[in-house]
């Protein structure tokens, strides 16, 4: 079992560049399938869930490979439309490959999602959007010993009119996914905002899809017969570069980011502001190590503060002087990592969906477990920033969307390493 080992206590001073996007790597990957012909994508992140993606296009017929951070991907042979497997079934994205397989087949069979345990994660939305553009969804045609799953057919995919209730990332962009070959207009009201689905579409768009962002989270869509085969680059991935921002706002110091997604950041950047924390337009980022408290945060879906940098934050305010409060309105199981900070001294009390953090110096080493993937990259900034020795249990979480949080905290000076140990004791 593979875990973490980091001495604390030592500023982070040094140049950094961030990977390319996870949560845009995974829908951009999966619209690979919409079309033949070799779809070439750069800056993608060698993380374990592109890794899986690629597994699952490879069950399908896709011929993929990879070389450093760039993948390719031709769709051209793909006849499979059952994804069956460990991987569909350890990933929430691969409830994509629901929109894609039905705008490319007309069918579709796969597992319920994955995906960190942050909440109930269910998918009606993407099933009711699925539905208005004539989707129907039964057992009756699951292929033999699939067991319990989604089947979904479609004979003939029709634009219409979709009012999503709630600004759904996943619902969002499997509704597009589904509708760029369907025949007709596709209006998505109330459509999520986040970057990664705006990188989709702009992904899409290249590829000849005519999609239309439009105001008021509307996105129009007029559906196309095919698509061709481009070559794209994904951008930096603003919640890592976020973990990072807070990692050194909770150690002190001075980062310089090569690649900081600035403009994707902002809820986040006017927190840091109130924390005494300055990232200057160079994407250099000063941090004294005297942080002030943050008041009230709230998460909301993008422009807000995102719900992704809630333990990271809730990380770094542990170090800050005085009480700040954290209101989780994403999800509703999110508040787990408190338990570990806990473990290291941290003053966290937890009363519903807000979190009230009263900041102290005083935090130490501990044995603690990461509890999902964003869990564990505030982890490990707990564990830089607090006195003596910390061993961060599960690992497999952070390397989910993280490529190399080791060599990037070595490389600002941390004490960190990558630990094995055979037995699978549990601290
Ligand atoms: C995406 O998850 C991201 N994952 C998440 O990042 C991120 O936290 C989330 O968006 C919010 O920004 C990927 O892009 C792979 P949602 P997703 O559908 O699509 C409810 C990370 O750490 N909902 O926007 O699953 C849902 O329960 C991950 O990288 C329904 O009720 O998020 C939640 O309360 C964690 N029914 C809210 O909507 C549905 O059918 C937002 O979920 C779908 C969602």
């Amino acid at each position: 079992m593979r875990y973490l080992e980091i001495a604390g206590k030592r500023p982070l001073c040094g140049e950094l560049t961030i990977q390319g996007s996870k949560n845009a790597a995974l829908p951009v990957l999966t619209a690979c399938l919409l079309g033949d012909g070799p779809c070439v994508i750069e800056n993608c992140p060698q993380i374990q869930d592109v890794e899986d993606t690629l597994a699952i296009l490879g069950m399908l017929g896709c011929k993929t490979s990879r070389a450093g951070h760039t993948v390719s991907v031709d769709a051209s042979e793909a006849e499979h439309f059952a994804i069956f497997g460990a991987e569909a079934q350890r990933i929430r994205s691969s409830v994509l490959f629901l929109g894609a397989l039905l705008g490319r087949m007309g069918k579709a069979a796969l597992p319920y999602p994955g995906g960190c345990a942050i909440g109930s994660r269910p998918i009606d939305l993407h099933l009711k959007a699925l539905e208005e553009l004539g989707v129907r969804f039964s057992d009756e045609n699951a292929p033999e010993g699939c067991g319990a799953g989604i089947y979904a057919s479609v004979f003939h995919l029709k634009g219409a009119c979709i009012r999503l209730p709630q600004p759904s990332v996943g619902a969002t962009e499997n509704t597009i996914l589904a509708a760029v070959l369907a025949e007709g207009e596709t209006v998505i009201e109330n459509a999520a905002l986040e970057p990664e689905t705006e990188e989709l579409c702009r992904f899409l768009s290249l590829r000849g899809a005519d999609i239309r962002r439009e105001c008021g989270g509307r996105i129009r869509i007029s559906g196309k017969r095919t698509l061709k085969p481009v070559r794209y680059r994904l951008t930096a991935d603003r919640i890592v570069a976020g973990s990072y921002l807070l990692a050194g706002a909770a150690c002190g110091g001075e980062i310089h980011f090569c690649n900081l997604p600035a403009g994707q950041l902002l809820a986040l950047l006017e927190i840091l502001s109130r924390m005494g924390v300055a990232v200057g337009e160079d994407g250099t980022m000063r941090a004294q190590g005297n942080l002030l408290a943050a008041g009230n945060v709230v998460t909301a879906p993008y422009p807000g503060f995102p719900t992704d940098l809630q333990s990271p934050l809730m990380a770094a305010l542990c170090f800050a002087q005085g009480e700040s409060r954290i209101c989780e309105t994403m999800f509703e199981n999110r508040f787990r990592t408190a338990a570990e900070l806990r473990k290291m001294g941290a003053e966290i009390l937890t009363e519903g969906s807000c979190a009230r953090i009263q900041g102290t110096k005083a935090l130490h080493g501990a044995d603690v477990r990461a509890p999902d993937l964003r869990g564990g990259a505030a982890l490990v900034a707990a564990a830089l920033a607090a006195a003596g020795r910390t061993r961060i249990q599960g690992y497999n979480y952070i390397a989910r969307g993280y490529e190399d949080i080791c060599r990037d905290f070595q490389s600002l000076g941390a004490d960190i390493r990558l630990a094995d140990c055979r037995d699978e004791k549990v601290w």
